[in-house]
């Protein structure tokens, strides 16, 4: 790992859509520049999966806010992804599924969710240090963040990539057309919810990656970055 010249407490916000690269970039990042990188839409994915276990109605706010009431989750930063560990115990191979998924999108509609995620994420956040990737870092949970990117690009090329990623790690029940339907629900509900919408924090530099490949984008993300931060010490 390397580690950065300059602004060690330095906070870098990537925010977008599913299937934008955010995973890629911000890991990349993190290790780049010595930062620890924390992925929030595990959070989320992981209170999903405790709502489905319980079988709590996913539109009902107020029996989701008891479950939040009795719940922990925390994020371990990994050389490849985090660990997530739900009430202590390890989820993290247990959240990426399209059930999950859907049911992340639909419990983060709800203010009294997403206030309790925000402080937990501001929480470890405080100290600085970290790339945090999402919807709504460089809106809500960081504001004033060092860098914000918005990573973006069309959902036909997103629903793509995520139907690569789903065969990657041997799940291919599903057709692309289903990958690429999925993930417009998803944009839908991410984008047009009334809190913490999906959206550009107006300072966010946008990268629109629909033509890159996902190395040209790590490349653009890690030059605006480097633009704000300096240089790393010794790069990966
Ligand atoms: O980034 P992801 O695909 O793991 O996120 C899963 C869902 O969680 C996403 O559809 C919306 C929600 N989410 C959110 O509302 N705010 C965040 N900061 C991160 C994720």
């Amino acid at each position: 790992m390397s580690s950065s010249s300059c602004e060690p407490n330095a906070i870098v916000a990537i925010d977008g859509p599913a299937g934008a690269g955010k995973s890629t970039v911000a890991r990349h990042l993190a290790r780049h520049f010595g930062l620890l990188n924390l992925e929030t839409g595990a959070m989320y994915r992981a209170f999903a999966l405790k709502a489905l276990r319980f079988a709590v109605p996913l539109d009902e706010s107020k029996a989701l806010e008891d479950l939040a009431a009795e719940t922990t989750i925390c994020l371990e930063p990994g050389e490849d992804e985090n660990r997530v560990l739900l009430d202590g115990e390890d989820v993290t191979g247990l959240i990426r599924n399209q059930i999950v998924t859907d049911a992340a999108s639909r419990v983060s509609v709800f203010p009294a969710i997403r206030v309790w995620m925000v402080r937990l994420q501001q929480e470890m956040g405080a100290t600085g240090g970290v790339v945090m990737e999402g919807r709504d870092i460089g809106t809500v949970v960081f504001p004033h963040a060092s860098v914000k990117i918005f990573l973006d690009a069309a959902p036909e090329v997103r629903g793509l990539r995520r139907y690569d990623q789903l065969g990657q790690r041997g799940d291919q029940a599903t057709q692309p057309e289903e990958v690429i339907r999925n993930l417009r629900a998803r944009d839908e509900r991410d984008r047009n919810r009334p809190d913490s919408p999906l959206r550009p924090a107006p300072d966010a530099v946008l990268l629109d990656s629909t033509h890159m490949t996902l190395e040209e984008v790590v490349r653009a993300a890690e030059a605006i970055v480097q633009a704000k931060l300096g240089q790393p010490l010794s790069s990966s």
